[in-house]
């Protein structure tokens, strides 16, 4: 009985939302709604029935508890969905699960406000996608856009109206683990990254398979010191709004549902707690009008930065413009007592509360709270087939072939292939990290991949070879969710697993190695500072290349790692990353030849650890290095290795071989908005059809301030047949020329330019121009 009225209550409210609602919502989908009077009419109208109590649950956002990333537990959610104190919910996985909780919000608590229902649905759902660091590298913004529609497409139907996703932060230290869920060093191509993502997640809210995005970790937490994760960031502010905001103001500009905010210190001042930073910058200068949340217990932690107990960090969040308390309760427990000692004002609450129900708006929950959840879409619109064949090819695209010689690849389908490694029978290993939705022993292995790939034609032969270190502590500690994927570790000896490998390699015609990290060793609190392949497994790879059958390498990894030994000595390295729920069947389409691999690297790969950090836009610096020398003395360089990358930003070959001839521009000098062209011939000079990530840098030679040697100002990916030339051109306007100067005015300034195009930050052709205003 009470469950029936408490129906027909809900469907009267609904049905004055409904009129009040249906009006706007059509013109909404169009307008993207910002100023919506519709809206706001509708959302006063609702607050003006809250009370105090029920506004400050609508900042609350507990975790469900399903995966966990941090160690606070919420109070009873059931009960506080009932009485009006959650906003949202997360780490919840299930469409029945996600359903039955927003039938309580909305049938049995007072006000009937429907939830959010957030997960990291970062690269991919069930379906899964290569990790972001791998994403990035295919530098195809439709392949991009289209994961994160998927994700969105499955998630969605599985009762997900929020991602926190995209990750953009700028990444520049190896070491810290979570460069694998970032798309890399670069501010153009991470902003590119960030507009596709949006895109493919929210589209224009319109429809039941559009969820809302959210920008993180905002901002600057990529630049933790030495790497370690959650450690503090100190630089400079022309540094941050030239080379760390780009991304989260380009995702802004794309009109991003929500931000969340990073862990670390901005200016000495945690960013949960920043004004400057989440109202000053995001609001008032770039125009963000969605909605702020916190990371993980990022108030709470305010407490071990130092800045005051519950109380006072959480008065200091929301004044700062956070408008949602992830985890931690500090919102729950202390507002009100603040609200009463007026250490806040109504007014701060009001404002936090109606961002984060424009947000529930936005996503047409007021209008239908079980927009997502439609059991029909959940049995039929997850990890399908189609979903899976574009996940394999963007997996495939994702790869970066780091050498080639003697044409050791592609394989044939005819050989014997020895596969060896501890990651080459490791299904539930190749989602990567932060695959939380994956079901993870539904993925392809490399051996399921290479035996369905080749048939009866090849024999496969499989010994695993080593186990993954040496160091069972080591690989206890690294986790996922507290969970290890890959490791039952082998107790046999290292001997006798050595022996079994060698003796398969040495029936074989070549042998690949499935080798490096497993997925749990990057990711959140995931740092490590020896960036070699573990030691275990270079002995095994260094016993293999002796029996003088060519090895292979297949390199998993979700970091740059440092390769100097596997590059001088081995014939052919294929970076992986973690392709996601069809790595194994992506690896086997590479190895093959039925695609030709074509991502190139978004990261630079250090020769050794002392580099770091390492980056292809620095700056020059007063004693440059004479090109052409790596040492000389009184310049800027080390002793004992060069500046060099052992792989520079944007490098990956194929099989084919594409040329660069004729970089012609259409004026060397330039006045104020012309617009400049600049081509090249691209060749492909090699036996196979194959596609080029051709690159254009710019370098301003002569400014205010220093500025970087080269920037990425613009790529193209071009596929070209076997012997095939095209022109490729570039346009470049003053707005491809502009900076934040010393007093942080983003403008251009007239002088000489360097306009570089190649196919890699190193090997470029560049010719100078001279642009007056
Ligand atoms: C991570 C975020 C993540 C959140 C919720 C945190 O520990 O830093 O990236 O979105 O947990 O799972």
């Amino acid at each position: 009985m009470i469950k029936r009225n408490a129906i027909s209550g809900y469907k009267r409210a609904a049905m004055l939302c409904l009129l009040i609602t249906a009006v706007v919502a059509g013109t909404y989908a169009q307008t993207g709604g910002a100023k919506s009077g519709g809206m706001n009419t509708f959302i006063s109208n609702l607050m003006s029935k809250m009370t105090l109590e029920e506004k400050i649950g609508q900042l609350n956002l507990p975790s469900a508890g399903e995966f966990t990333t941090g160690t606070a537990t919420n109070s009873d959610i059931g009960k506080n969905v009932k009485e009006g104190r959650v906003g949202g919910l997360f780490n919840i996985k299930g469409v029945d699960k996600i359903k039955a909780i927003q039938k309580v919000a909305v049938e049995e608590s007072r006000m009937k406000i429907p939830m959010l229902f957030g997960m990291d649905v970062i690269h991919g759902y069930e379906t899964t996608f290569p990790i972001p660091l791998g994403l990035s590298c295919t530098w195809n913004m439709r392949s991009i856009e289209q994961s994160a529609r998927i994700a969105a497409v499955e998630a969605s139907a599985d009762g997900i109206s929020w991602t926190f996703s995209p990750m953009v932060d700028i990444a520049r230290d190896p070491r810290w683990g979570r460069v694998s869920e970032g798309n890399g060093e670069d501010p153009y191509l991470g902003s590119q990254i960030a507009k596709a993502m949006i895109k493919g997640y929210q589209g224009d809210y319109s429809q039941p398979t559009n969820i809302m995005a959210c920008v993180k970790h905002y901002a600057l937490y990529g630049a933790a010191e030495a790497g370690r994760d959650y450690n503090t960031v100190d630089m400079s502010h022309i540094r941050m709004y030239n080379e760390y905001f780009p991304p989260y103001k380009a995702a802004v500009d794309a009109g991003v549902g929500s931000v969340m905010a990073s862990f670390n210190v901005v200016d000495g001042i945690p960013a949960t707690g920043n004004k400057w930073l989440l109202t000053d910058v995001l609001r008032k200068q770039w125009g963000f009008n969605g909605f702020v949340v916190t990371d993980y217990t990022g108030i709470n932690e305010m407490i071990d930065h130092g800045m005051g107990d519950l109380q006072a960090v959480s008065a200091l969040a929301l004044k700062a413009g956070v408008d949602m308390d992830m985890v931690g309760e500090g919102f729950l427990k202390t507002l009100k007592q603040s609200l009463e000692e007026k250490k806040i004002t109504l007014a701060e609450i009001n404002t936090a509360c109606r961002n984060v129900l424009v947000a529930k708006y936005k996503l047409g929950l007021f209008t239908d709270p079980y927009k997502y959840c439609n059991d029909q879409r959940a049995k039929t619109e997850i990890f399908t087939p189609e979903h899976r064949s574009i996940a394999r090819r963007i997996a495939a695209e994702s790869f970066v072939l780091l050498k080639n010689e003697k044409e050791t690849l592609p394989l044939k389908k005819t050989s014997k292939i020895a596969l060896i490694g501890p990651l080459a029978d490791a299904a539930n290993n190749m989602a990567g990290t932060w695959s939380v939705a994956t079901v993870q022993d539904r993925s392809i292995s490399v051996l399921a991949g290479l035996k369905a790939a080749a048939g009866d034609k090849a024999a496969v032969l499989y010994a695993k070879g080593c186990n993954l270190t040496e160091d069972a502590a080591l690989e206890e500690r690294a986790t996922m969710f507290g969970k290890t994927l890959n490791r039952e570790r082998d107790t046999r000896t290292p001997e006798v697993m050595k022996e079994e490998a060698l003796k398969i390699a040495n029936e074989a015609d070549v042998i690949v190695a499935a080798m490096g990290e497993s997925a749990e060793f990057s990711g959140e609190s995931s740092s490590r500072t020896d960036l070699d392949i573990p030691g275990r497994q270079q002995d095994l790879l260094k016993a293999l290349l002796k029996t003088g059958k060519p090895v292979v390498l297949v390199l998993f990894t979700g970091r740059p790692l440092t390769l100097n030994w596997e590059q001088q000595h081995l014939p052919a390295i294929l970076n992986v990353w973690f392709g996601g729920s069809e790595a194994g069947a992506a690896i086997a389409d590479v190895l093959f030849g039925d695609v030709n691999p074509s991502g190139k690297l978004t990261m630079s790969f250090p020769q050794n650890v002392g580099q770091i950090p390492l980056y292809y836009a620095h700056l020059n610096t007063g004693r440059p290095l004479p090109e052409g020398k790596w040492f000389q003395k009184f310049r800027s360089n080390y002793l004992d290795v060069s500046n060099d990358p052992l792989y520079p930003f944007g490098y990956g070959i194929g099989y084919s071989a594409f040329t660069y001839d004729n970089l012609s521009l259409s004026s060397k000098s330039l006045k104020g908005n012309q617009t400049l062209k600049a081509s090249v011939t691209l060749t492909n000079s090699g036996k196979y059809d194959g596609a080029e990530v051709v690159q254009l840098y710019i370098r301003d030679l002569v400014g205010s301030v220093s500025r970087p040697v080269k920037e990425l100002k613009g790529f193209q990916k071009i596929g070209l047949k076997a012997g095939e030339s095209t022109k490729v051109t570039f346009e470049i306007t003053p707005e491809d020329l502009k900076f934040y100067n010393s007093q942080l005015k983003y403008d251009w300034e007239p002088g000489a330019f360097e306009i570089m195009i190649g196919g890699n930050s190193r090997d470029v052709k560049k010719e100078q121009v001279n642009w007056t205003k």
